[in-house]
């Protein structure tokens, strides 16, 4: 596998191309980068300046015709919950296995049948990567036996929280102490906080699902980090995991590992060896 597709060239991406060109044993053979046209430009010359060598060939395409005509073996959706609508159902159709980063998407029930009636149809994988969080392993094999009670816990800074619902209901510049500003489940957290719910999401369909997985989340102004935490009850295991999620440079919102989680998904996929 060494011909790629990248959807969206936000945080994410960039900080994948990065990685792409240094964290790879052979160059990728073939690497499409899908954009919105008004972009196009602007991109092509970030990549010729500073991607250059990310693969043989690449190219900027604004169309998912343009991509799925490149063929690649496998794409990346790093865009956002509206790309996931718009172009994924038509990749998975297309045979092509398709990593989806804006897990907080298949939270609308029609939009997670789509995907998997496309998936199957295509005879393609929907590939869901860890991205902020962890521990995603130990949860889904648990998920097997079933029983599962889970609880979420979502805290960053009171700022993080801003344009979200939480700005007009709480003061958040004012806040001097932990204040949970969202109680329900992973689902109603999806819905109301879909820009956040990546976490909640991930958890869910690893686990308990969306309906049966508690999500809270919390406002403290003593967070430096964006920090996730759940706790796990089983018949067979249980545990608390927590991560203090360093944020990417320039954006206060994503956390860096969920760039190397694609990483981590791309050789898995490239590699000999599936960890
Ligand atoms: N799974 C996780 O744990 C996790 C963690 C962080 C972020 N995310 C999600 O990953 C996604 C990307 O995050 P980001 O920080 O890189 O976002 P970003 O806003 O920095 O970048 C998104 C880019 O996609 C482009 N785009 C939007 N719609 C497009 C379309 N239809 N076709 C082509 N390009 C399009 C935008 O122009 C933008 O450049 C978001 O949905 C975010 O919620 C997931």
């Amino acid at each position: 596998m060494t011909r790629l597709g990248i959807i969206g060239f936000g945080n994410i991406s960039i900080s994948l191309a990065g990685l792409l060109q240094t964290q790879l044993e052979r160059q990728l053979e073939h690497l499409t980068i899908v954009c919105r046209p008004e972009y196009s430009s602007q991109i092509k010359q970030i990549m010729k300046e500073e991607y250059n060598d990310i693969a043989s060939e690449y190219c900027i395409a604004t169309s998912i015709e343009a991509l799925i005509n490149n063929k690649p073996n496998l794409v990346v959706e790093c865009a956002g919950h509206d790309a996931v609508f718009e172009h994924v159902p038509q990749i998975l159709s297309a045979g092509i296995d398709t990593v989806v980063v804006s897990i907080g998407a298949l939270s609308d029930v029609a939009l997670a049948d789509s995907l998997y009636n496309s998936a199957r149809k295509g005879n393609s994988k929907l590939l869901l990567p860890s991205g902020a969080i962890g521990g995603i392993d130990l949860l889904a094999s648990l998920q097997q036996y079933g029983e599962l009670d889970v609880s979420y816990r979502g805290i960053k800074p009171p700022a993080a929280w801003s344009g979200t619902p939480a700005s007009s209901l709480f003061d958040l510049d004012q806040l001097s102490k932990e204040t949970v500003i969202f109680r329900g489940t992973a689902r109603e957290a999806a819905n109301t906080y879909p820009k956040n719910a990546n976490v909640a999401a991930t958890i869910a369909l690893a686990g308990a699902g969306f309906d049966k997985t508690k999500a809270e989340l919390v406002a403290d102004p003593k967070a430096i980090a964006n920090i996730h935490e759940y706790t796990v009850n089983s018949p067979l295991a249980s545990y608390t995991f927590r991560v203090e999620a360093k944020p990417l440079k320039d954006s206060t919102k994503t956390s860096a590992t969920t760039a190397y989680s694609v990483l981590r998904e791309i050789k898995n996929c490239i590699g000999p060896i599936v960890i």
